[in-house]
């Protein structure tokens, strides 16, 4: 094993891209629906195997809607016979009834639950399910029910951001441990529908200064609030890095570096073809933005390139079409205009219709 590479710390299997909620934010790719569900039980037992036997610790077992995989307690009591701390992510929305049971039985430690809204009627246009609403709240309780801890996690766009107040108080009914108030970030899906979904800065000040109040009174339940970088100065430390700590691995077997690396102009390996070792070590996707030698100015002589590392590669490459440029976000960038501009057109087209994350429209997108 290469001695400089340290190995993944936290792994995310994406056992489908299937899902029963529709929403204009989601981080899957625009064509997901491309993605075929190739990955065997075995498949995804050896790369666990493999992951863990580098070192890494946490599984994140997602989607799509993980819960649509019929596999889905094998492999979490697979991961718990392995010893990682592993963490669901659901919509919590068509989940085969008692799975919250057998997922505890199997070494579930921590569902963490997209819950969208306090309001059936924000939460059926923002996930365009109706019985979205009903399923969520009857999942929460069974998670509760079953002793395990819950994360809710509320993605925030311009259709919900004035019900911070409410989501919180929403939450602690539930009896969620945490809650994460997400404001989204800009790419895939969400970025095609930026004018459609983004707050103004106004909405996000008053957003964040509702959650402080909440966060003081109460001390039961941790609140954190993501501010969306389209408002920051600088970038966020996008993964830590890519290649430096986290592993995603596609429905189709496809390992990446991030979530939505499979956006970019790079050839990613397939863990049916290769070792999860070899992929992390040896692939030259995996090994292409380690260090500082990509980056171009002002990333490459700027004091704070260990701290940001350039930004969201991604983000750059889909505002820039250059995924070596620094991220748009960061107002040392030549190109941050495109973000002013993106917001100045979120404004004035704010009545945009939204596109709906499905499987039609992603077919239609892929081919135009
Ligand atoms: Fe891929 Fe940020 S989402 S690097």
């Amino acid at each position: 094993m290469n001695n400089e590479i340290k190995p993944p710390l936290w792994i995310l299997l994406e056992l489908t891209h299937k899902c029963p909620l529709e929403c204009a934010y989601c981080y899957n790719q625009l064509d997901f629906a491309k993605t075929k569900d190739a990955m065997s039980k075995e498949d995804w037992f050896r790369v666990m195997e493999q992951a863990r036997e580098m070192g890494a610790v946490q599984l994140g077992i997602s989607g799509g809607e993980p819960l649509l995989n019929k596999d889905v307690v094998e492999i979490v009591k697979k991961a718990n016979d392995l010893k990682f701390y592993t963490n669901l992510i659901t919509s919590g929305v068509g989940a085969p009834k008692g799975v919250v049971a057998k997922l505890k039985v199997a070494g579930l430690k921590t569902v963490q639950l997209g819950v969208q809204s306090h309001d059936k009627d924000t939460m059926t246009l923002i996930t365009n399910n109706k019985n979205s609403y009903d399923e969520k709240i009857a999942f929460a309780k069974e998670v509760k029910d079953a002793g395990l801890q819950l994360i809710v996690n509320t993605c925030i766009t311009r259709q919900n951001i004035h019900q911070v107040g409410e989501i919180i108080e929403f939450a602690e009914k539930l009896g969620a441990n945490y809650l994460e108030i997400a404001n989204i970030q800009y790419y895939g899906w969400a970025l095609k529908n930026v004018n459609a979904l983004l707050p103004s800065q106004e909405q996000i000040s008053v957003a964040r200064a509702v959650t402080n109040h909440y966060r003081n009174e109460r001390k039961d339940m941790k609140v954190f609030f993501v501010v969306p970088d389209y408002f920051a100065t600088r970038p966020k430390a996008c993964m830590n890095g890519l290649g430096t700590t986290f592993l995603t691995i596609n429905p189709d077997g496809i390992a990446l570096p991030c979530n939505t690396a499979n956006t970019l102009p790079l050839e990613f390996p397939n863990v049916k073809e290769f070792s999860v070792e070899e992929i992390w070590n040896e692939s030259e996707s995996f090994n292409y933005f380690r260090g500082d030698k990509w980056m171009k100015e002002p990333c490459r002589t700027c004091d704070e390139k260990e701290k940001d590392f350039g930004g969201c590669r991604c983000q750059a490459y889909a505002l820039t079409g250059d995924m070596n440029a620094t991220d748009p976000v960061c107002i040392k960038s030549p190109n941050h205009g495109i973000i002013n501009k993106k917001i100045e057109d979120s404004v004035i087209h704010s009545d945009d219709k939204i596109i709906y994350r499905n499987r039609l429209n992603s077919l239609n997108l892929s081919n135009s």
